[in-house]
């Protein structure tokens, strides 16, 4: 007859056996559903979505938190002159320290390290050297204008909107500001008002 005591050990030696490492059998798995995930892997099919992909794109107007989102289109040129202002207010130690570090890292190759335009490819012949800071239309250029370009390009110059973001933008403008002597916070802006553009409209 069985009692309680051999119920209790069969249990123990049943229990113990499940212990024993195997390469070949691996125990078993009791309740799976917490080790193994239903969640569809990154990159696999999926039948749940119309195109039958898992990787779905945000719906269309989602903006990422904290992200800055340049309302004007590469042909806005004009308009950025009084539309486009700077925000931000850097103390003068962010300027000549993160600020003038980008610019050496970004723009000086081009621009040289005083603005002047006679960077390292200019010097060695490899680009035409783009037009000094230090001169005009440089020197008034306003904000919104070298903001644009920074974001589009312009001429020969390509955009630098994905290797600088809305504030390191602004930053390196700051420092372009003070190679050109002028008071970093104060705006430069459009001497005349840019209405050519919308009378043409
Ligand atoms: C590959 C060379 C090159 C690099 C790198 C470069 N630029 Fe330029 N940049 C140019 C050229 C060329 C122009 C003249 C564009 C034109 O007017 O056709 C220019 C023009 C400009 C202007 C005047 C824009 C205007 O509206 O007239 C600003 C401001 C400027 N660059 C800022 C920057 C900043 C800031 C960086 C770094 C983030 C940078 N550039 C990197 C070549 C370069």
């Amino acid at each position: 007859m069985l009692n309680k005591y051999h119920i209790i050990l069969l249990v123990l030696v049943f229990g113990l056996t499940a212990c024993i490492r195997s390469e070949k059998k691996p125990g078993r798995e009791y309740m799976p559903d917490m080790a193994e995930h239903i969640a569809y892997e990154a990159g696999s099919p999926n039948p749940i979505f119309k195109d039958g992909k898992t990787d779905q794109l945000p719906p269309e107007g989602s903006v990422a938190r904290g992200k800055y989102i340049y309302p004007l289109s590469d042909s806005d040129y004009e308009k950025s002159a009084t539309l486009i202002t700077n925000p931000f207010n850097f103390s003068k130690e962010e300027i000549s320290g993160e600020g003038k570090h980008l610019y050496t890292i970004n723009c000086a190759i081009c621009h040289g390290d005083k603005g002047d335009g006679q960077g390292h490819l200019p010097e060695i012949n490899k680009f035409p050297p783009p037009p000094s800071y230090l001169n005009e239309p440089l020197l008034s250029l306003p904000d919104g204008k070298r903001y644009h370009t920074v974001m589009y390009g312009k001429g020969m110059m390509g955009s630098y909107a994905s290797q600088l973001d809305h504030r390191e933008r602004w930053l390196v403008l700051s420092y372009v500001k003070t190679l050109q002597g002028k008071d970093a916070s104060a705006a430069t802006t459009a001497s005349a008002p840019a209405t050519d553009s919308t009378k043409t409209k």
